[in-house]
């Protein structure tokens, strides 16, 4: 035990070494964290880390210099591709409840979408805007990846490779982290990274059991807050957008629901939250070799589907239901659930040499 403290001591100091070398350097360490719903990028700052995000979304409409003019008067962020003008990011949310329009994206269910055309041209626009390109040959930038949801192996390949690509492009040198890793290197610190990282995103939610840092069990579902607003916007005759909106207004888990629309949201992210603990419940059982843990384990969750009020007690009677193969000794939620896959990411590059 205390052999293990030494080394985790000698670690940390060799992170820090490793940072002040850096920063004499001139290059700083960054984190992304490229999500279906947002991109959150993170670096390290003299006063500690700063988290920037933008939304990963886009809306196209047919160029005209008219057009053009009142986007650029009224700080809506695009470019031109072409005959369209693509408005993207978090101005693209301005813009969709001006004109009442669709939002595209360039990811779902975790991955980039290989059959949208703009998808790339959107990312790294998205990317620029958030991320400079490398001062220094080599600078390290750690960018999440989720794990690969059963029969989309190929799929997390391009995505990861499509990255990877263009973070060379702009001179880094580029990391994949696992984003239920990242969540655990992020909030986990303090007991030695050791523990269950869950993230629950917009397209999916991933989870990660890690000792010391090292990861041991890797799994992810295709259901996130995108499937809870389809299926809502289904059932009572809504627009999936509409009902995100009700949803981020402040949908509150551990009171009973007072109409329709949060009925249906109950109904919906209890079956996240069963899927959920079953898949965890699930890797676990199939993993052959589980390290041995001599204490219970923590679980944290992140990500943003985690925040409405009551969430974690849902998770918690959902687990109590179902039961793991191993003890658990508590579940929170992460200090800030939208930052933290990049802070994690953040966290892992600077531990790269
Ligand atoms: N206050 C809130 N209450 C409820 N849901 C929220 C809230 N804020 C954000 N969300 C939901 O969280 C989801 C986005 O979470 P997050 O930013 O962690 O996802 P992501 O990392 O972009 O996606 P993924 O990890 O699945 O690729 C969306 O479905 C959004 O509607
Ligand atoms: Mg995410």
């Amino acid at each position: 035990m205390e052999e293990r403290k030494d080394h985790l001591w000698k670690v940390a100091q060799e992170v820090e070494d490793r940072l002040d070398e850096m920063e004499k350097a001139g290059a700083a360490p960054a984190g992304i964290d490229v999500g279906t719903s947002k991109v959150v990028a993170a670096r390290k700052r003299a006063k500690g880390i700063e988290t920037a995000s933008q939304l990963n979304a886009f809306i196209p409409i047919p160029y005209s210099r008219f057009t053009e003019t009142i986007l650029g008067q009224n700080d809506i962020s695009y470019f031109r591709e072409g005959d369209e003008l693509v408005v993207f990011a978090t101005a693209t949310e301005k813009f969709a409840n001006m004109f009442n329009a669709e939002v595209s994206r360039p990811m779902s269910d975790g991955l980039i979408n290989p059959r949208e055309k703009m998808a790339l041209p959107v990312l790294e626009a998205i990317i620029g805007s958030l991320l400079p390109k490398a001062k220094t040959q080599g600078e390290i930038l750690a960018f999440s990846v989720p794990a690969a949801p059963a029969g989309k192996e190929a799929e997390l390949t391009y995505h990861e490779a499509t990255l990877r690509r263009h973070f060379e492009a702009m001179g880094y040198k580029a990391v994949a982290i696992n984003e239920g890793l990242a969540v655990v290197f992020s909030e986990l610190e303090d007991n030695n990274f050791t523990g269950i990282g869950l993230s629950c995103g917009g397209g999916m939610c991933n989870g990660t059991l890690a000792f010391l840092s090292i990861p041991s069990i890797m799994f992810s579902i295709a259901k996130g807050g995108d499937y809870i607003d389809h299926a809502v916007g289904s059932v009572v005759g809504e627009s999936a957008t509409r009902v995100k909106v009700i949803k981020e207004e402040g949908i509150d888990l551990s009171r009973s629901p007072k109409d329709k629309v949060e009925k249906a949201l109950h109904i919906y992210y209890e079956d996240l939250v069963e899927s959920l603990v079953e898949a965890l419940r699930r890797a676990m059982s199939r993993a052959e070799k589980m390290p041995k843990s001599d204490r219970p384990l923590p679980i944290v969750i992140a990500g943003g589907s985690a925040k409405p009020r009551g969430f974690k007690e849902l998770f918690e009677r959902a687990l109590k239901g179902r039961g793991l193969p191993i003890e658990i000794s508590g579940v929170r939620l992460a200090g800030d659930p939208l930052t933290a896959t990049a802070r994690g990411a953040l966290i892992a590059a600077m531990y790269e040499k």
